[in-house]
């Protein structure tokens, strides 16, 4: 058993954590959408107006921020007229880049909907790769204009008379690649245009630039040049930054899991790039945030012919704690990250078979994560030993995050022990508040590549954890590959 002992700084407030850190994605892939969400209003399985109700459950509980679609490299192929009006009437369109066909029975309406029933944000992918700026245009009068228009009557008539007023605006998705194969100088002259029309049409909106994938680390800092003096026109640079490339969901090695920890080091060397683009383009006037809208794990069962499905396991749950313990690192600029996908597709957060849907460890994580949102990060010490990862990256064998609700004057505090067979005890002492009340819950398994699926859902879930509290300090104890949540309520 280790023993770490740390320190939490009550007053040393480091800046707030965008509750956009907690966002998702969910494109037009695989089973994702179909039937994902969308099951049909004619289907056995339990549905609102077409929309399944596992589903629809499970993301209103974890409260997500925001929720991008419709792609991905879907969106650069994706014509939103085709997804309005009577369903019966849509038409069935070739899907570029996942090899099936599209029926558009989920469009517009029926995104915006599922949005409200989830309680989220809509953050909408606009088609720059095979489209036109008019096209992106009028979607935004589309969701967002109140003057009486024939668009907006069609809306209308559509079935919804008051404006979407969709907030985030993506312009086109990886446009180095899928999106239309362009060089950075070229996109950036292109968003000039784009970005100029769909503000003009809806000044409030957030303007999402295509930003890079360590493929073109190159593109921001080339595409941020290009603009010259139009930095107005972007609100947010969108990073993408898979992780696990080559490594199986369920048959991974001891040294495969603790590469994948050591991946999260690359996604924050990324992230120092781009923060430090952003800052240099910020200006008082004007700041340039940085979003990452694609992340997660990508495992080599993830492929084309299965619709990037792919099982998550506690491996996943521990790296994406690792992953929101570095992005809380990132503030101010880091606003949003999505991770991929919402459902069925890569490290999604619930898998369906038919009418059963389970909940993966991941999405555990965003449950036990929910208390940071909007919260303040404390400065902490603490004193961890480290791992070598195979490919000789240093590593914690135990990470500490810690913010501060003003509101419900709590202090949230997660912990994950990255180490696969050895326990730690966890001291933590506040150095200024007392401690009213404290509750924890612990996300484990006994086997590391344990995992739930839609016929046997209860294998992972989240137990209490035993905390022992003083005034002043709190202890308990980490299994090995475990992720923990505890709020300590202070007193006044
Ligand atoms: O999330 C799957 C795909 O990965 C997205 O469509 C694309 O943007 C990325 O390459």
């Amino acid at each position: 058993m280790n023993l770490v002992k740390g320190t939490i700084y009550t007053n040393a407030k480091k800046g707030q954590v965008s509750k956009y850190v907690y966002s998702h994605f969910m494109e037009h892939l695989g089973r994702c959408v179909y039937p994902g969400v969308w099951v049909g209003e004619d289907s056995s399985i339990p549905n609102d107006r077409g929309i399944r109700l596992d589903v629809t459950q499970a993301l209103k509980a974890l409260e997500l921020p925001a929720l991008r679609w419709p792609g991905g490299c879907f969106a650069d192929n994706y014509h939103w007229q085709d997804g309005i009006g009577p369903r019966s009437s849509r038409p069935r369109r070739f899907n570029l880049w996942w090899h099936q066909p599209e029926t558009n029975e989920f469009g517009t309406h029926e995104f915006i909907r599922f949005c409200r029933m989830i309680g989220t944000e809509p953050y909408i992918c606009a088609n720059v790769g095979s489209g036109t700026v008019e096209e992106a245009r009028s979607w935004v009068e589309y969701c967002n204009s109140s003057q009486d228009t024939e668009l907006t009557r069609l809306r209308s008539e559509n079935g919804s008379p008051e404006p979407f007023n969709v907030k985030f605006w993506g312009i086109g998705n990886e446009n180095w690649g899928c999106g239309g194969s362009m060089e950075p100088a070229y996109y950036g002259h292109l968003y000039r245009n784009y970005a100029t029309y769909m503000r003009k049409t809806s000044p409030d909106i957030k303007l999402i630039a295509c930003g890079s994938h360590p493929r073109v680390p190159e593109w921001d800092g080339i595409f941020l040049e290009t603009l010259n003096r139009a930095h107005h026109l972007v609100d947010y640079i969108a990073i993408h930054i898979y992780s696990a490339r080559g490594m199986s969901d369920l048959n991974y090695s001891d040294d495969d899991y603790y590469e994948l920890m050591g991946q999260v080091q690359i996604m924050e060397e990324h992230l120092e790039r781009a923060t430090a683009l952003c800052r240099a383009y910020s200006t008082n006037a004007h700041q340039i945030g940085l979003i990452m809208d694609e992340w997660g794990t990508w495992f080599k069962e993830a492929q084309t012919e299965t619709g990037l499905y792919q099982n998550s396991t506690m491996m996943d749950a521990v790296f994406t704690a690792l992953s929101f313990h570095l992005f809380h690192e990132y503030i101010p600029y880091l606003y949003m990250t999505n991770i991929a996908q919402t459902i069925n597709v890569l490290q999604s957060l619930i898998l369906t078979e038919g009418p059963l849907s389970c909940l993966t460890p991941t999405y555990y994580v965003y449950d036990l994560f929910k208390g940071h949102k909007d919260g303040t990060v404390l400065d902490l010490s603490y004193n961890t030993a480290t791992l070598e990862t195979p490919g000789g990256r240093e590593i914690p064998e135990v990470s500490i995050s810690a913010t501060y609700c003003e509101e419900e004057n709590t202090i949230h505090v997660t912990a994950v022990n990255l180490h696969l067979s050895t326990s730690t005890n966890l001291d933590l002492a506040l150095d200024l508040r007392q401690i009213a009340s404290v509750h924890g819950r612990v996300l484990t398994s006994a086997e590391v590549r344990d995992h739930n699926t839609p016929k046997n859902p209860d294998v992972i879930k989240p137990s209490k954890l035993d905390v022992q509290q003083s005034d002043k300090s709190l202890s308990f104890a980490l299994s090995p590959h475990s992720v923990a949540a505890i709020s300590i309520n202070l007193t006044d």
